[in-house]
Parts: C-alpha cells; structure tokens; sequence
C-alpha cells in the first residue's frame, strides 16, 4: 500500500495527473499494489483565492506519503519566481530531492525532429543536481540610493572589484546572484551517475560544466568529479563544456549514456534532451532524495492555453509514474507501465497533436491503462 501526494495543479496538470493516476491504478489492479491518493490543491489558482502557496502543514503531511506526484504550476497572473520559488522550488529543497533524473528516450514511432537518428541513437540520461548552483536564491539588486549594504558585503567578502559609482543614480544599479557549489553536494549527485551507469549497464558518465570561465565553483565540481571516478575504473569518463554540449546533442546524441550536471545547466540542457526524444509531451523527470521522500513530474510547464481542452499529451506524466514505480522500487510495475506506453506509440493509432495525431488526453490514457491489462495477461 502506497500513499501518494498529489498535486495537480494549474492548467493542463490535472489532466495529465488523472491520465497518469488511470494508468497507476490499471498496474495495480495487475500487480497487486495499493495506492492511496491524498490530493493538495497548491497552484496559482489556490495562490490567488487564498495568498497560500505551500503551508508549513501540507508539508509535514506530504512527509508522511511515499512519493509526490505533480502535473504542473504556472500561470502568467502570478508575477515569475513566486510559485517557481515557494512551491516548485521549495519542495525540492525542503525534501533535499538532490537527484533530478531525467531520461532522453526516444520511443519507436515518435517523429524526431534530428535527421536519421533512431531510438537507439537517443537514450541517455541526465542527472542533475538540484539543490545547489544558481538556485540557491542568494543575491540582490541594489544602488546606493536604495541599499548598498549588500554590495559591501560582497565587496568584503569577495574581493570583487566594481568599478560602478553606485552613488549616483539609477543607472549604477547593479544585480548579482550566487551560484554555490559544495564537494559533499557534488560528490553525492556525482556519486549517484555512477551508480546509475552501472545499474543500467552504462559505461560513460560525461560532466557537463563551464569550468572554462565560472573557474570557481566548476574547478570544485571537477576536482569531486575525479575523485568519484576514480572509485569506477570501469566506466569511461569525460568533461565537456555546457556549450558544446548542446551541440553534441543534436550532432551526435548516441555518444551520451550517463550525463551529470550542475543545476542550471542541467535545466538548460533537459529542455533540449526533450526535444530530442520528440518533444515536451514525452519528457518525464523524477526529484528524487534517494533516501527520502521523492516527486514524479512531467518537466512541461502548465500550458494554460490548452486547459480543459483535453489535448495535452498525458505521456510524460505517465512516464513520471513509471519512475515513481521504479523509485517505490515496484521495478516490474514500472516496466509495465513503459512497455504499454511503447505499444501504444507503435500502434500510432491513438496519438496526441504534439505527435501528429488527434486523440484526446484522456484516450491516451484509456489506451495506455488497456495495454497495461493487456500485457500483464
Ligand atoms: C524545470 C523548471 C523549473 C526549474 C522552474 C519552473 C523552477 O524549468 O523543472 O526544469 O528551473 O527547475
Ligand atoms: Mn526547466
């Protein structure tokens, strides 16, 4: 008996959540697991009825659930950073779900917008960090005229050298933000690549920074980065440069197996991934504090202008529940659940818009969840 956390949220994510559930409880009935599904109602629509993000209270009751299962929140009335921060942000942070693992998968049947590559080209894995980097959230805007107490403190601490008259007017405005890199952060994501190219029988686990100019904290990552390595002599490794990554990932995707990243980059870089495997609709990601409480999305935001359409693709969130599976360590059942989702994509017969098709969210989800009784006979 499993109980999940869930939050729908804003847009498309209800949708996409009740596809997602219909598929989980088909694998039940089959596996004989038992999910209980305890739902919250944060998003930007709660924000805006009642000023309340994400209480203190909802957080010590997802505490006591196995996993979260979230569709998406945003919404253009909410100025940008406030639900990113407190709710998205704060969860990840608050679980120390340090692992954001997302899978760059093309399935058979899915256009790919690169030319001749095969799902056996496009199959690799993104491990990013999650709680550190540019995320953190520490920095400031200041001038003189408003504060310059913050930008003391970095002159002080930091030794950096402005050479900005912030005494004057608004124009000697200045901006900065902290990107914090730790060898115990570093080293336990890093240490998660690893572990994850051996279970998937991987052998090259490729760290993406930019060591070249954010000398600072990237010569820490890289430095931690040898020193998990070599704890793996039997997997290859490399560094790579975030901007030749992204060239390398159109150009020749079927090099990357493993692929670990800081933060920001590795938000940057999963965004690409998805597209690679034929688009947002496709693109799962899992939030996962390997000793803790994890949360299963689809990486896609809520696409407010197709709410309560019925359009969605429900497959990436459906995907997130097969890692959810997984995590809850019901191996088969994910399996299960991604083997139905390949069916029904060489079918080609029930398809959302994203992949050229018509159906509606819900019959993806009805057809998934029949592939899953299906194969489970
Ligand atoms: C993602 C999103 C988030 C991120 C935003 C919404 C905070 O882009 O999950 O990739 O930057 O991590
Ligand atoms: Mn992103």
């Amino acid at each position: 008996m499993y109980k999940i956390s869930v939050i729908p949220g804003d847009g498309v994510g209800p949708e996409v959540i009740a596809e997602g559930i219909r598929v989980l409880e088909a694998v039940a009935e089959v596996k004989n697991i038992d999910f209980d599904w305890e739902y919250f109602p944060y998003g930007a629509e709660y924000y805006l009825d009642t000023g309340k993000i994400l209480p203190d209270y909802a957080l010590e009751d997802m505490k006591k659930t196995d996993a979260i299962y979230l569709g998406a929140v945003g919404d253009p009335r909410v100025k940008p950073g406030i639900l990113e921060k407190e709710l998205l942000l704060k969860l990840r942070f608050y679980f120390d779900q340090y692992v954001n693992l997302r899978p760059i998968k093309l399935y058979p049947g899915v256009p790919c917008p690169l030319k001749d590559k095969t799902p056996e080209d496009v199959n690799f894995y993104v491990v990013r960090e999650n709680t550190e980097d540019f995320y953190i959230g520490i920095g400031d805007r200041t001038n003189k005229k408003k504060d310059s107490s913050s930008l003391e403190v970095l002159r002080e601490l930091y030794n950096v050298k402005f050479d900005i008259d912030v005494s004057q007017d608004k124009n000697s405005e200045i901006a900065y933000q902290i990107g914090l890199i730790t060898r115990e952060g570093s080293k336990r994501i890093i240490e998660f690549a690893f572990e994850l190219a051996r279970k998937k029988d991987m052998n090259r686990v490729s760290s993406v920074d930019k060591a070249n100019v954010l000398t600072h904290v990237y010569s820490l990552w890289r430095e931690t980065f040898e020193e998990v390595a070599a704890n793996y002599t039997d997997i290859e490794t490399e560094f790579a440069f975030v901007d030749a990554v992204t060239m390398w990932f159109v150009k020749k995707p079927e090099w990357y197996q493993v692929v670990v990243t800081p933060n920001m980059f590795g938000d940057i870089i999963t965004d690409l991934g998805a597209m690679i495997q034929g688009g947002m609709g496709l693109a799962p990601g899992g939030n996962i504090n390997p000793e803790g409480l994890s949360m299963f999305e689809p990486i896609h935001g809520s696409a407010l202008k197709y709410k309560g359409k019925n359009v969605a693709d429900p497959l990436a969130t459906i995907l997130a529940g097969q890692m959810m599976l997984e995590q809850l360590g019901e191996d088969d059942a994910g399996k299960l659940v991604e083997d139905a989702v390949i069916e029904v994509l060489k079918e080609g017969k029930i398809r959302t818009y994203d992949l050229g098709g018509k159906s509606k969210t819900s019959e993806v989800g009805h057809a998934v969840a029949g592939k899953v009784k299906e194969l489970a006979d």
